[in-house]
């Protein structure tokens, strides 16, 4: 069987959300109750991912530690690595080379949050190929602010552009991305664009021409938003709220999926959780396995 490891790019410099991110990484920003980060990392947690790369700026990895740990409290593995200057998130396969070395890579940019029923499937689908690589296309009102990918009428990719003019024939392509053994020789081999980064549509680029770029639509079942804006961060958090308060129940909580999932067990949880500050966060986690133990 093929092994993954999981890499969530967090770096940048979240220059469109200055002045918040002066003295803050921008994936440790809120959103509604959590770290943004925190939905990339569950995202992949549902696929069952146990073994994580961050990727940030040498001043943040600090907060990173901070927010994350090493991860052993949710029974995964979670490695900071720096990149040193904002170089584009293709950059990631060059930082993390050694550690991919032989295996397959599940890519999540910290700022992407996806929500809906059918997220653990959205996840497997990607996993289920292991070769080539697998992207997702997602309907949106205005493409042009992203990668954009041009389907066929049988769904085969036929054009990838990132951040094109004219985007009205293309999906946006989302920061969820699955790729082969071979990303990281296919990263060496890449060029900086005009704005001086290593772009990640170059490697999807890199994929189509050698016929080995699978596209995954996402129907209207699951939200795909991101955190680049304060606009964007505030209507993602709003969404949060809405969903949270409606059903009582917590989106996103890595501890809550870790024990779901079986990565740690219950006694675990609620001995990992005894030196959390009395919040609503850790009530909610003890009524998780209340719920379980009932
Ligand atoms: C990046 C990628 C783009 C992708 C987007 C998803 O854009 O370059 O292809 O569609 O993330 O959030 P950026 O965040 O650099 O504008």
């Amino acid at each position: 069987m093929t092994e993954w490891k999981a890499v969530i790019m967090a770096g940048g410099s979240g220059s469109r959300l200055d002045p918040l991110t002066r003295a803050i990484n921008k994936h440790l920003l809120p959103v509604y109750d959590k770290p943004m980060i925190y939905f990339p990392l569950t995202t992949l947690m549902l696929g069952g991912l146990r073994d994580f790369i961050v990727v940030t700026a040498p001043k943040h990895v600090e907060q990173f530690r901070a927010v994350l740990g090493d991860g052993s409290h949710l029974g995964i593995s979670i490695e900071i690595k720096e990149q040193q200057r904002p170089g584009g998130i293709a950059e990631c396969f060059r930082i993390c080379r050694a550690e991919l070395e032989g295996r397959n890579t599940a890519l999540a940019l910290g700022d992407n949050i996806f929500y809906g029923a059918g997220l653990t499937t959205l996840v497997q689908r990607g996993l289920a190929h292991e070769t080539g690589a697998t992207i997702y296309g997602y309907e949106v009102t205005d493409p042009s602010a992203f990668g954009v990918v041009v389907l066929d009428r049988a769904g085969r990719p036929v054009s990838l552009e990132e951040k094109p003019k004219d985007a009205r024939n293309g999906l946006a392509v989302p920061g969820l991305y699955f790729y082969d053994r071979h990303v990281c020789d296919i990263a060496a081999t890449l060029r900086p664009s005009q704005r001086n980064e290593l772009e990640i549509t170059d490697i999807n680029k890199a994929y189509l021409e050698k016929g080995q770029l699978n596209v995954e639509p996402i129907g209207r079942g699951i939200a795909w938003l991101d955190g680049g804006t304060p606009d964007d961060l505030f209507e993602a958090g709003q969404l949060v709220r809405v969903l949270e308060q409606r059903t009582g129940m917590r989106i996103a909580c890595p501890e809550e999926i870790a024990v779901r999932k079986g990565f740690i067990d219950v006694d675990f949880l609620l001995r990992s959780i005894e030196d959390y500050p009395e919040s609503g966060y850790k009530r909610y986690l003890r009524d998780v396995v209340a719920g379980i133990e009932a």
